[in-house]
């Protein structure tokens, strides 16, 4: 066992792990923050991006020892709670950006960084940064929306 430390949204935590334990199932098993899914663990699917540092990353193609000392933030670090969402999660309800919503917060925790460097993006912009999020439901096109909507907000809040 090896000891980590590291902060999830905004709380240290310290824990014994094995050095092969996913980042992925530390988050999901030992802190039981489930909202991050695990769909291919090959790094193909994007349903495990996190932030790490403020990065998106997949949690699935590092250990969690790598995550030691440093910073993550998972989807239940987005909203303070349930009546106050972020505004990709408010939009992507608006827009109905999902359906089964297995690869939402895969798609969120893409384009927080994503709106950051870019808050004004293009259709095309927006399926490029959701390129390596696969979602078996819906076509895309809604999430899209979603994504054009929740800029929208965010521009407008800026003002
Ligand atoms: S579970 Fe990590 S990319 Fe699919
Ligand atoms: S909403 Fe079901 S996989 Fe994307």
């Amino acid at each position: 066992m090896t000891q980590v430390t590291l902060t999830v949204n905004e709380t240290q935590y310290t824990r014994d792990v094995e050095p092969r334990l996913l980042l992925s199932d530390f988050l999901r098993h030992e802190l039981g923050l489930t909202g991050t899914h695990v769909g291919c663990e090959h790094g193909v699917c994007g349903a495990c991006t996190i932030l790490f540092d403020g990065e998106s990353m997949r949690s699935c193609l590092i250990f969690a020892v790598q995550a030691d000392g440093h910073s993550v933030t998972t989807v239940e670090g987005l909203a303070p709670d349930k009546d106050n969402l972020h505004p990709l999660q408010q939009s992507f309800w608006e827009a109905h950006g999902l359906q089964c919503g297995y690869c939402t917060p895969g798609i969120l925790m893409t384009l927080v960084p994503f709106l950051k460097q870019n808050p004004n993006p293009t259709e095309d912009e927006i399926r490029h940064a959701i390129s390596g999020n696969l979602c078996r439901c819906t076509g895309y096109q809604h999430i899209v929306d979603a994504v054009k909507l929740a800029a929208d907000k965010m521009r407008e809040a800026e003002n």
